[in-house]
This record gives structure tokens, C-alpha cells and sequence, in this order.
């Protein structure tokens, strides 16, 4: 089955949004495969961002990304990345819809609480360089038949 990696960045676990993101996930019906709290090294932030390390604006997202702990999250589920990040909104939140998260709780890009995976293959790379495999859990939800077809 399809994962994604969505993290609650410093921000959103400061401002005690942790429980609300993992709710609209759990509710919708997808399935918690791994999560922690986790001070990120500075290096780790550099390698998950290294797409964006010519960015004017790269060495202030790791400070801000390093400012504090952060909750790492592994979600299952039917096109859970592309989900996913329509549930997050868009990446400034003053383009982000009102319902999403980035919609509902932020308003500045460089303070927007949550990230997601933007592609399939991201997310595999994300989840290994977050994640070993053993915090990785497998299993089913009893409720499984009642959640898909
Ligand atoms: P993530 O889920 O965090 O990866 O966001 P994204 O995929 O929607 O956007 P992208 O990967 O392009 O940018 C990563 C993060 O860098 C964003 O979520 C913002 O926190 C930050 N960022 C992106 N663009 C800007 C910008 O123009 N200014 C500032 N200050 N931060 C930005
Ligand atoms: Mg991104």
C-alpha cells in the first residue's frame, strides 16, 4: 500500500496542533504506520530539503526547521501522498483553502506547520531518511472493509 511522510514542523507542535493533524488523518481513514517526536539535526533537515539548498531562503527554513522539535509521522493509504498533501493545502497558506490545514490554522509560508511528501517516490526516500525500519509498524484495521471497497 501507498505511505507518505508528514511531519508537524516546530511551529505547529509549539502551538499544540500535533493531536488536530494527526486527527484529520486518522479520520479520514488512514492508517498510522510510524510516529515520534524528533529534534532533527541540522544535516538531516540539509538532506531532506537538498532540492531547495540553492533557495534564498534554504538557510532559514533549516533554522526554522531546527528550532524545535517536530513530529514525524508515516501515513498508509489509497493515494495517501497525493491526499495528503490536499489535506495540508497549499504551500504558502495564503493560497491555501480554508478547511485544509495550512487553510484553517497559519498564515505565513515560512511558518507552515506541516509537511508532506510531493511524490510517491519522495515519500520512500523521506521514510528511510526519517525512519528505521523497525519503527516501522505493520498491520490491519479491523475496520478495513468499512473504510474500502
Ligand atoms: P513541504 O511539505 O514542507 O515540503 O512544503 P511544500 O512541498 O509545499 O513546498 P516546498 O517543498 O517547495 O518548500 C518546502 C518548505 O520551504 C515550505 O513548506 C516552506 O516552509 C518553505 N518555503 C517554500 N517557499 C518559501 C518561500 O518563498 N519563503 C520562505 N520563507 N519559505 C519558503
Ligand atoms: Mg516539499
Amino acid at each position: 500500500a501507498e505511505r507518505t511522510f508528514i511531519a508537524v514542523k516546530p511551529d505547529g507542535v509549539q502551538r499544540g496542533l500535533i493531536g488536530e493533524i494527526v486527527k484529520r488523518f486518522e479520520q479520514r481513514g488512514y492508517k498510522l504506520v510510524a510516529g515520534k517526536l524528533m529534534w532533527a539535526p541540522k544535516d538531516l533537515l540539509r538532506n531532506h530539503y537538498k532540492d531547495l539548498s540553492d533557495k534564498p531562503f534554504f538557510p532559514g527554513l533549516v533554522e526554522y526547521m531546527s528550532s524545535g522539535p517536530v513530529f514525524a509521522m508515516v501515513w498508509e493509504g489509497k493515494e495517501v501522498v497525493k491526499m495528503g498533501r490536499k489535506m495540508l493545502g497549499a504551500t504558502n497558506p495564503l493560497a491555501s483553502e480554508p478547511g485544509t490545514i495550512r487553510g484553517d490554522y497559519c498564515i505565513d509560508v515560512g511558518r507552515n506547520i506541516c509537511h508532506g511528501s510531493d511524490a510517491v517516490e519522495t515519500a520512500q526516500r523521506e521514510i528511510a531518511l526519517w525512519f528505521k525500519p523497525e519503527e516501522l509498524s505493520d498491520y490491519e484495521f479491523a475496520s478495513k472493509p468499512w473504510i474500502y471497497e
